[in-house]
């Protein structure tokens, strides 16, 4: 049976699912340890805290940081307080912007957005808290100190003014009638891109990853965290709320600024997959070691939610 033997001689690369498989279990564990706030967190803080941080999201960021970690020849356990500082900073994004002063979003991971369960209030409480939280796992958990300072410098950048909240500003703003594609690039690039970037740079500096490593994997970042936002646009036009697990239909009504409503699904599509060739390019000189950010990327192309 030659076609058998070939094939197994061949066997596919590992998917996406199978690292999941193996690593959210891990990071979900250790979300949720260091969460517990055993003393002097209000009851109610608390579970709308670990109602936004331990809902069933797909923990791509986390898993960006440990597979990047993974890639330069570090551990899972020593990447995994990093994986918990990027997940807790985007459950805070996330709550922030489903908030009706923002994108005004009901629905999140398939169940009531965190005000809708709690009350505005307690929502923007508890994204206040997941920030600190965020800071506060990567200063007191990361050896040595001088690693634990440069992820804190890193995660504040990518997060802050000129990064993450930086690009929600724009993405809430009046869009110009003319606004083209370097604003919609470059507001992606910071609302979205800056977090996935950031994730995949914590993984390197607490794997005292060298400065090669850190190009390939900026540049992979880069080219990955655009993407993801084009195939958040494309779902938002073509999947459904039960599959999405978020309302959909709504960026073209509240008029954002996104690649399907610059250039159609099609072109949009074709971008997202060029992208992420180029992404995965991009990690050439990790060999198999970045096979796990290879069906990351592939993953990004074929998600559904
Ligand atoms: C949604 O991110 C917000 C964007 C940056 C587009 P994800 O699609 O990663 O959300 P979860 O964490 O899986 O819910
Ligand atoms: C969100 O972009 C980016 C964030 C920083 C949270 P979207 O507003 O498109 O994300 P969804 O579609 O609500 O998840
Ligand atoms: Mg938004
Ligand atoms: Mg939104
Ligand atoms: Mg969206």
């Amino acid at each position: 049976m030659p076609q058998m033997i070939s094939h197994m001689a061949e066997s596919p690369p590992p998917t996406f699912a199978e690292y999941a498989a193996e690593l959210q279990p891990q990071v979900d564990a250790a979300l949720s340890v260091r969460s517990e706030l055993p003393d002097g967190c209000p009851a109610v803080l608390r579970e709308a805290i670990r109602y936004s941080l331990l809902g069933p999201g797909k923990r791509l960021r986390p898993m960006l940081v440990l597979l990047a970690a993974r890639a330069c020849g570090g551990s899972t356990p020593a990447a995994i307080p990093a994986a918990c500082a990027v997940e807790m900073f985007h459950a805070y994004s996330l709550i922030h912007d489903d908030l009706p002063a923002m994108d005004d979003d009901d629905l999140r991971r398939g169940r009531p957005a965190c005000h809708k369960k709690f009350g505005e209030a307690m929502a923007i409480l508890a994204g206040d808290a997941l920030v600190t939280m965020a800071f506060g796992v990567l200063a007191e958990e990361i050896e040595p100190p001088r690693v634990a300072a440069a992820c804190c410098a890193a995660l504040a950048e990518a997060g802050g003014p000129r990064g993450m909240v930086g690009g929600q500003a724009d993405d809430l703003a009046e869009k110009d009638a003319n606004a083209g594609v370097d604003l919609l690039e470059s507001i992606h690039h910071r609302k979205t891109g800056a977090i996935i970037g950031v994730s995949l740079r914590l993984g390197a500096l607490v794997a005292a990853a060298d400065d090669r490593q850190c190009s390939a994997l900026a540049q992979y970042g880069r080219r990955l965290g655009l993407a993801f936002q084009i195939t958040d646009d494309l779902l938002d036009v073509r999947s459904d709320e039960q599959t999405a697990g978020k309302r959909v239909g709504k960026d073209r009504e509240r008029g954002k600024l996104t690649f399907p409503g610059l250039f159609g699904v099609e072109k949009s599509t074709a971008r997202a997959e060029q992208l992420l060739r180029e992404a995965c390019e991009a990690l050439a000189p990790f060999g198999p070691q970045a096979a796990g950010l290879e069906a990351l990327a592939r993953y990004v192309l074929e998600r559904s939610r």
